[in-house]
Protein backbone atom coordinates (compact mmCIF):
# COMPACT_ATOMS: atom_id res chain seq x y z
CA UNK A 1 0.00 0.00 0.00
CA UNK A 2 1.01 3.22 -0.58
CA UNK A 3 1.87 6.26 1.91
CA UNK A 4 -1.26 7.80 0.39
CA UNK A 5 -3.50 5.16 -0.97
CA UNK A 6 -6.25 5.36 -3.32
CA UNK A 7 -8.89 2.57 -2.01
CA UNK A 8 -11.81 1.52 -3.41
CA UNK A 9 -15.11 0.62 -1.51
CA UNK A 10 -17.10 -1.04 -3.99
CA UNK A 11 -20.50 -2.90 -3.85
CA UNK A 12 -24.26 -3.54 -4.38
CA UNK A 13 -26.66 -1.24 -3.24
CA UNK A 14 -27.19 -1.33 0.85
CA UNK A 15 -24.14 -3.82 1.07
CA UNK A 16 -22.41 -1.38 3.75
CA UNK A 17 -20.08 1.18 1.71
CA UNK A 18 -21.02 4.20 3.46
CA UNK A 19 -21.18 2.65 7.14
CA UNK A 20 -17.29 1.30 6.43
CA UNK A 21 -16.43 4.12 4.63
CA UNK A 22 -16.71 6.12 7.96
CA UNK A 23 -14.35 3.72 9.71
CA UNK A 24 -11.97 3.56 7.15
CA UNK A 25 -11.52 7.20 6.02
CA UNK A 26 -10.39 8.11 10.24
CA UNK A 27 -8.30 4.82 10.62
CA UNK A 28 -6.23 5.53 7.71
CA UNK A 29 -6.59 9.16 7.28
CA UNK A 30 -8.31 9.06 3.64
CA UNK A 31 -10.86 11.72 1.99
CA UNK A 32 -13.94 10.57 1.83
CA UNK A 33 -15.82 10.93 -1.95
CA UNK A 34 -19.00 9.02 -2.69
CA UNK A 35 -20.19 10.05 -5.78
CA UNK A 36 -23.81 9.19 -4.52
CA UNK A 37 -23.96 12.16 -1.32
CA UNK A 38 -22.35 14.65 -3.60
CA UNK A 39 -25.26 14.29 -6.21
CA UNK A 40 -27.45 13.95 -3.03
CA UNK A 41 -26.07 17.48 -1.94
CA UNK A 42 -26.45 18.88 -5.42
CA UNK A 43 -30.13 17.39 -6.20
CA UNK A 44 -31.12 19.19 -2.48
CA UNK A 45 -29.55 22.46 -3.92
CA UNK A 46 -31.40 22.19 -6.88
CA UNK A 47 -28.41 23.46 -9.31
CA UNK A 48 -27.28 21.92 -12.49
CA UNK A 49 -26.06 18.85 -11.56
CA UNK A 50 -28.47 17.92 -9.14
CA UNK A 51 -31.40 18.88 -11.80
CA UNK A 52 -29.42 16.79 -14.34
CA UNK A 53 -29.16 13.87 -11.93
CA UNK A 54 -32.40 13.48 -9.85
CA UNK A 55 -34.59 11.71 -12.73
CA UNK A 56 -32.24 9.10 -13.30
CA UNK A 57 -31.25 8.49 -9.22
CA UNK A 58 -35.09 8.49 -7.94
CA UNK A 59 -35.82 6.15 -10.60
CA UNK A 60 -32.49 3.65 -9.67
CA UNK A 61 -30.76 4.11 -12.62
CA UNK A 62 -27.02 5.67 -13.09
CA UNK A 63 -26.39 9.25 -14.04
CA UNK A 64 -24.66 9.37 -17.27
CA UNK A 65 -21.09 8.41 -17.29
CA UNK A 66 -19.87 11.94 -18.54
CA UNK A 67 -21.40 13.42 -15.76
CA UNK A 68 -20.24 11.54 -13.23
CA UNK A 69 -16.70 11.22 -15.32
CA UNK A 70 -16.28 14.93 -15.18
CA UNK A 71 -17.49 15.46 -11.25
CA UNK A 72 -14.72 12.75 -10.47
CA UNK A 73 -12.28 14.47 -12.54
CA UNK A 74 -12.79 17.78 -10.49
CA UNK A 75 -12.37 15.86 -7.37
CA UNK A 76 -8.80 13.87 -8.10
CA UNK A 77 -7.51 17.36 -9.38
CA UNK A 78 -8.07 18.67 -5.95
CA UNK A 79 -6.37 16.32 -4.02
CA UNK A 80 -2.93 16.76 -2.47
CA UNK A 81 0.33 14.45 -3.38
CA UNK A 82 0.04 12.83 -0.23
CA UNK A 83 -3.42 12.81 0.61
CA UNK A 84 -5.32 8.88 0.39
CA UNK A 85 -8.46 8.89 -0.72
CA UNK A 86 -11.42 6.37 -0.29
CA UNK A 87 -13.85 6.51 -3.46
CA UNK A 88 -17.22 4.94 -2.51
CA UNK A 89 -19.78 4.48 -5.70
CA UNK A 90 -17.18 4.94 -8.29
CA UNK A 91 -16.29 3.65 -10.42
CA UNK A 92 -19.72 1.43 -11.09
CA UNK A 93 -18.90 1.24 -15.10
CA UNK A 94 -16.21 -0.14 -16.87
CA UNK A 95 -16.13 2.94 -18.71
CA UNK A 96 -16.11 4.73 -15.78
CA UNK A 97 -13.31 2.65 -14.09
CA UNK A 98 -11.15 3.26 -17.23
CA UNK A 99 -11.58 6.71 -17.03
CA UNK A 100 -10.61 6.81 -13.31
CA UNK A 101 -7.26 4.45 -14.21
CA UNK A 102 -6.47 7.44 -16.97
CA UNK A 103 -6.92 10.46 -14.52
CA UNK A 104 -4.65 8.55 -11.45
CA UNK A 105 -1.81 7.69 -13.98
CA UNK A 106 -1.62 11.14 -14.93
CA UNK A 107 -1.33 12.33 -11.16
CA UNK A 108 1.72 9.39 -11.05
CA UNK A 109 -1.39 7.18 -8.81
CA UNK A 110 -3.05 3.67 -9.01
CA UNK A 111 -5.72 1.84 -7.44
CA UNK A 112 -4.10 0.07 -4.67
CA UNK A 113 -7.00 -1.66 -3.11
CA UNK A 114 -10.86 -2.93 -4.63
CA UNK A 115 -12.37 -3.50 -1.58
CA UNK A 116 -16.01 -5.04 -2.63
CA UNK A 117 -18.33 -6.52 -0.04
CA UNK A 118 -20.92 -8.98 -1.20
CA UNK A 119 -23.93 -9.29 0.45
CA UNK A 120 -26.91 -12.09 -0.97
CA UNK A 121 -30.09 -9.61 -2.65
CA UNK A 122 -32.34 -10.54 0.01
CA UNK A 123 -30.79 -8.84 2.99
CA UNK A 124 -29.71 -6.17 0.70
CA UNK A 125 -33.50 -5.61 0.02
CA UNK A 126 -34.33 -5.63 3.90
CA UNK A 127 -31.48 -3.38 5.03
CA UNK A 128 -32.77 -0.81 2.59
CA UNK A 129 -35.91 -0.76 3.68
CA UNK A 130 -35.08 0.08 7.47
CA UNK A 131 -32.39 2.67 6.28
CA UNK A 132 -32.78 6.23 8.02
CA UNK A 133 -29.85 8.29 6.45
CA UNK A 134 -28.82 11.62 8.59
CA UNK A 135 -29.95 15.18 6.65
CA UNK A 136 -26.70 17.05 7.91
CA UNK A 137 -23.63 14.62 7.96
CA UNK A 138 -25.04 11.42 6.26
CA UNK A 139 -24.68 8.76 8.83
CA UNK A 140 -26.68 5.61 7.95
CA UNK A 141 -28.99 3.86 10.59
CA UNK A 142 -30.84 1.16 10.47
CA UNK A 143 -34.09 0.09 12.97
CA UNK A 144 -33.23 -3.13 12.97
CA UNK A 145 -29.40 -3.48 12.94
CA UNK A 146 -28.21 0.18 14.39
CA UNK A 147 -30.97 1.99 15.46
CA UNK A 148 -30.37 5.83 16.67
CA UNK A 149 -30.31 6.93 20.06
CA UNK A 150 -33.26 8.77 19.50
CA UNK A 151 -35.55 8.06 17.03
CA UNK A 152 -35.37 10.33 13.97
CA UNK A 153 -32.18 11.86 15.30
CA UNK A 154 -28.80 11.58 14.12
CA UNK A 155 -26.48 9.95 17.09
CA UNK A 156 -23.37 11.56 15.54
CA UNK A 157 -24.81 15.48 14.87
CA UNK A 158 -28.22 15.24 16.16
CA UNK A 159 -29.60 16.29 12.28
CA UNK A 160 -32.54 14.81 10.80
CA UNK A 161 -32.99 11.31 9.68
CA UNK A 162 -34.94 10.74 6.84
CA UNK A 163 -35.76 8.01 3.57
CA UNK A 164 -33.65 7.91 0.62
CA UNK A 165 -35.97 8.75 -2.22
CA UNK A 166 -34.37 5.82 -4.18
CA UNK A 167 -35.37 3.20 -1.07
CA UNK A 168 -38.57 2.74 -2.41
CA UNK A 169 -39.06 -0.91 -3.40
CA UNK A 170 -39.35 -0.03 -7.18
CA UNK A 171 -36.24 1.70 -7.18
CA UNK A 172 -34.53 -0.66 -5.16
CA UNK A 173 -35.48 -3.51 -7.32
CA UNK A 174 -33.88 -1.21 -10.21
CA UNK A 175 -30.31 -0.34 -8.44
CA UNK A 176 -29.57 -3.78 -7.76
CA UNK A 177 -30.56 -4.88 -11.57
CA UNK A 178 -28.36 -1.95 -12.35
CA UNK A 179 -25.52 -3.28 -10.14
CA UNK A 180 -25.46 -6.92 -11.72
CA UNK A 181 -25.55 -5.74 -15.56
CA UNK A 182 -23.60 -2.40 -15.21
CA UNK A 183 -21.37 -2.59 -11.82
CA UNK A 184 -20.48 -6.08 -11.33
CA UNK A 185 -17.99 -6.50 -14.33
CA UNK A 186 -15.96 -3.69 -12.60
CA UNK A 187 -15.35 -6.13 -10.07
CA UNK A 188 -13.59 -8.95 -12.71
CA UNK A 189 -11.92 -6.00 -14.30
CA UNK A 190 -9.97 -5.12 -11.07
CA UNK A 191 -9.87 -9.08 -10.53
CA UNK A 192 -7.86 -8.94 -13.78
CA UNK A 193 -5.21 -5.98 -12.69
CA UNK A 194 -4.60 -7.66 -9.34
CA UNK A 195 -6.31 -5.12 -6.70
CA UNK A 196 -9.33 -6.91 -5.71
CA UNK A 197 -10.23 -8.00 -2.12
CA UNK A 198 -13.30 -9.56 -1.90
CA UNK A 199 -15.25 -8.78 1.36
CA UNK A 200 -18.20 -11.14 2.96
CA UNK A 201 -21.03 -8.03 4.03
CA UNK A 202 -23.22 -10.68 5.13
CA UNK A 203 -21.67 -10.37 8.95
CA UNK A 204 -22.19 -8.02 11.66
CA UNK A 205 -20.75 -4.18 11.06
CA UNK A 206 -17.92 -5.44 13.23
CA UNK A 207 -16.97 -8.17 11.75
CA UNK A 208 -17.49 -6.56 7.98
CA UNK A 209 -14.95 -3.76 9.76
CA UNK A 210 -12.39 -6.36 10.99
CA UNK A 211 -12.09 -7.95 7.34
CA UNK A 212 -11.71 -4.97 5.83
CA UNK A 213 -9.17 -4.26 8.14
CA UNK A 214 -7.31 -7.20 6.81
CA UNK A 215 -7.68 -6.08 3.40
CA UNK A 216 -6.05 -2.79 4.19
CA UNK A 217 -3.20 -4.71 5.60
CA UNK A 218 -2.51 -7.52 3.60
P1 LIG B 1 -25.11 5.60 -3.79
O1 LIG B 1 -25.44 6.65 -2.83
O2 LIG B 1 -23.69 5.24 -3.98
O3 LIG B 1 -25.99 4.34 -3.42
P2 LIG B 1 -25.78 2.76 -3.54
O4 LIG B 1 -24.60 2.29 -4.27
O5 LIG B 1 -27.10 2.28 -4.03
O6 LIG B 1 -25.47 2.31 -2.12
P3 LIG B 1 -26.14 2.79 -0.79
O7 LIG B 1 -25.61 4.10 -0.37
O8 LIG B 1 -27.62 2.64 -0.90
O9 LIG B 1 -25.65 1.63 0.20
P4 LIG B 1 -24.31 1.50 1.05
O10 LIG B 1 -23.53 0.38 0.45
O11 LIG B 1 -23.62 2.79 1.24
O12 LIG B 1 -24.92 0.95 2.40
P5 LIG B 1 -25.08 1.66 3.86
O13 LIG B 1 -23.76 1.71 4.53
O14 LIG B 1 -25.88 2.90 3.75
O15 LIG B 1 -25.70 5.99 -5.21
C1 LIG B 1 -27.02 6.43 -5.33
C2 LIG B 1 -27.34 6.78 -6.77
O16 LIG B 1 -26.49 7.84 -7.23
C3 LIG B 1 -27.13 5.66 -7.81
O17 LIG B 1 -28.23 4.79 -7.88
C4 LIG B 1 -26.93 6.49 -9.08
O18 LIG B 1 -28.16 6.97 -9.56
C5 LIG B 1 -26.13 7.67 -8.59
N1 LIG B 1 -24.69 7.45 -8.68
C6 LIG B 1 -23.80 7.45 -7.64
N2 LIG B 1 -22.56 7.20 -8.08
C7 LIG B 1 -22.65 7.03 -9.43
C8 LIG B 1 -21.71 6.72 -10.44
N3 LIG B 1 -20.42 6.52 -10.16
N4 LIG B 1 -22.16 6.61 -11.71
C9 LIG B 1 -23.47 6.80 -12.01
N5 LIG B 1 -24.42 7.08 -11.08
C10 LIG B 1 -24.00 7.20 -9.81
O19 LIG B 1 -25.93 0.51 4.60
C11 LIG B 1 -27.25 0.20 4.19
C12 LIG B 1 -28.12 -0.09 5.43
O20 LIG B 1 -27.69 -1.31 6.02
C13 LIG B 1 -28.01 0.96 6.54
O21 LIG B 1 -29.25 1.09 7.17
C14 LIG B 1 -26.96 0.38 7.51
O22 LIG B 1 -27.16 0.82 8.84
C15 LIG B 1 -27.22 -1.12 7.36
N6 LIG B 1 -26.01 -1.94 7.50
C16 LIG B 1 -24.75 -1.66 7.03
N7 LIG B 1 -23.90 -2.66 7.31
C17 LIG B 1 -24.64 -3.62 7.95
C18 LIG B 1 -24.32 -4.92 8.50
N8 LIG B 1 -23.08 -5.44 8.40
N9 LIG B 1 -25.31 -5.63 9.07
C19 LIG B 1 -26.58 -5.13 9.15
N10 LIG B 1 -26.95 -3.90 8.68
C20 LIG B 1 -25.98 -3.15 8.07
MG1 LIG C 1 -23.86 4.76 0.49
ZN1 LIG D 1 -25.58 13.41 11.42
Amino acid sequence: MSDAPTVLIMGPPGAGKGTQAAHLVSAYGLRHVATGDLLRSAVAEGSELGVLAQGFMEAGQLVPDEVTIGLLRELVGKLDAGEGVLLDGFPRTVAQAEALEQMLDELGRGVDVALDIRVPDAVLVERLSSRWICRSCGAPFNTASRPPRVDGVCDSCGGELYQRADDTAEAVSKRLQVYVEQTAPVSDWYQQRGVLATIDGNQDAQSVQASLDEAMTA
